[in-house]
């Protein structure tokens, strides 16, 4: 079986959902049910014994050395973090102790119960990192993609604490021989993102006709990847990637946020028109975020050649099953945005003056 950390969140979900489909492998799903962790994301799986979800904390270095002693994993795959860049900018403590300290002891706890298992079992374990690209820090318009040998430089108070968790993964290799396997990965969209990322957060304001913040001019660039290529990306690196290696994965579609707004904007036009015109008419730029970084692209070309992963879905297509997922599950939108939710988009909205 495997051990997930942070599963109930937007990839960690879609991930175990994805996993057990395709191989009806058994995950203990360990998640401390954060503001990101929702339940109600695993429904699909009421009743289903293969899928044991754990309310605790990747802290808890008790509670983590129990599940891997009675679940006796072949594999853990690490996607517990707090995840959104204005957040840590907001408040950064929690995305070092989550981020750093959590995944240091969920190491050393991998590490001491990993110690006592017999060789071939020790060789055959692996403790796969979810990890992103903002680790590498800023493109220019014409600099090359990130890959793997490109300098960490990270930015953001969330991109330093990833940057830190990866640098002890990797030494947890190098030092101990723990099996590990590193994914740095681009920006992801799809069902399940909490409505405080970009996507989401844009189709959520605009159904309810409020307006569309752009930070800056727009024109900053991210690398989108539909989550169920994510996914499939994670499942490849598990099970043919090479111990102590890290692997980029990137969709290929590299978009100016506004581009991207103003495609959520069109396909919600044409599935659920207002009398009152486009939504594009809500579009309202924004002071920029602090250290906004400019641009990400991926060069995905290690994954592609080792592992043969190439992502399936285009932006697009990819897009529009978002948008449709959204329209699809009002109520899961309901549910989560909740009085601490307005709390937050208060904190980063109302004092944010017009760009
Ligand atoms: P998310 O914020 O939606 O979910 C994070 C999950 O981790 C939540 O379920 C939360 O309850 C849980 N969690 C937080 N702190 C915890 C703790 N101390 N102990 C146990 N569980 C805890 O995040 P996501 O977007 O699903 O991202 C998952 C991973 O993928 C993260 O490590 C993130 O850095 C990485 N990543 C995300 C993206 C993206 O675009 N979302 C891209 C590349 C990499
Ligand atoms: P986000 O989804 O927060 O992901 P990340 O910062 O990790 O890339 O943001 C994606 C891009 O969209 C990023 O350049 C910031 C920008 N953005 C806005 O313009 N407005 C918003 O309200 C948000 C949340 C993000």
């Amino acid at each position: 079986m495997l051990l997930i950390t942070g599963g109930a969140g937007f990839i960690g979900a879609n991930f175990i959902l994805d996993s057990i489909v395709q191989t009806g492998e058994a995950v203990v799903n360990l998640d401390k049910l954060t503001y990101a962790g929702n339940p109600r994301n695993l429904e699909a799986l009421r009743g289903d014994t293969r899928h044991l979800l754990v309310h605790g904390d990747i802290n808890d270095r008790a509670l983590v050395r129990r599940l891997l002693t009675d679940h006796q994993p072949r594999a853990v795959v690490h996607f517990a973090a707090e995840s959104h860049v204005d957040r840590s900018i907001h408040g950064p403590a929690e995305f070092v102790q989550t981020n750093v300290v959590g995944t240091f002891s969920l190491l050393e706890e991998t590490r001491g119960w990993w110690g006592g298992l017999s060789e071939s079992a020790r060789r055959d374990f692996r403790f796969l990192h979810v990890s992103t690209d903002e680790v590498y820090g800023s493109l220019g318009p014409n600099d090359a993609a990130f890959c793997e040998s490109t300098p960490y430089a990270p930015n953001s108070p969330y991109s330093a604490s990833k940057a830190s968790s990866d640098h002890l993964v990797r030494a947890y290799q190098h030092t101990y021989g723990l099996p590990t396997l590193t994914t740095n990965c681009s920006n992801n969209y799809g069902p399940f993102q909490f409505p405080e990322k970009l996507i989401p957060l844009i189709i959520h304001n605009a159904l309810a006709g409020k307006p569309l913040p752009v930070y800056g001019d727009g024109t900053n660039v991210r690398d989108w990847l539909y989550v169920g290529d994510h996914c499939t990306a994670i499942r490849e690196v598990l099970r043919k990637g090479r111990v102590g290696e890290t692997y980029n994965v990137g969709g290929g579609s590299e978009m100016k946020n506004i581009d991207v707004v103003t495609t959520v904007c069109h396909l919600l036009d044409e599935a659920r028109p207002r009398s009152s015109g486009s939504y594009t008419s809500l579009i309202t730029f924004v002071e920029d975020r602090p250290g906004h970084d400019r641009r990400y692209a991926i060069d995905a070309s290690k994954i592609h050649s080792e592992l043969g992963w190439v992502p399936r879905q285009s932006f697009q297509m990819g897009l529009a099953k978002t948008v449709d997922w959204y329209l699809d599950h009002p109520d899961w939108v309901q549910d989560v945005v909740t009085g601490a939710y307005r709390s937050w988009v208060s904190q980063n909205y109302l004092g944010r003056s017009a760009a």
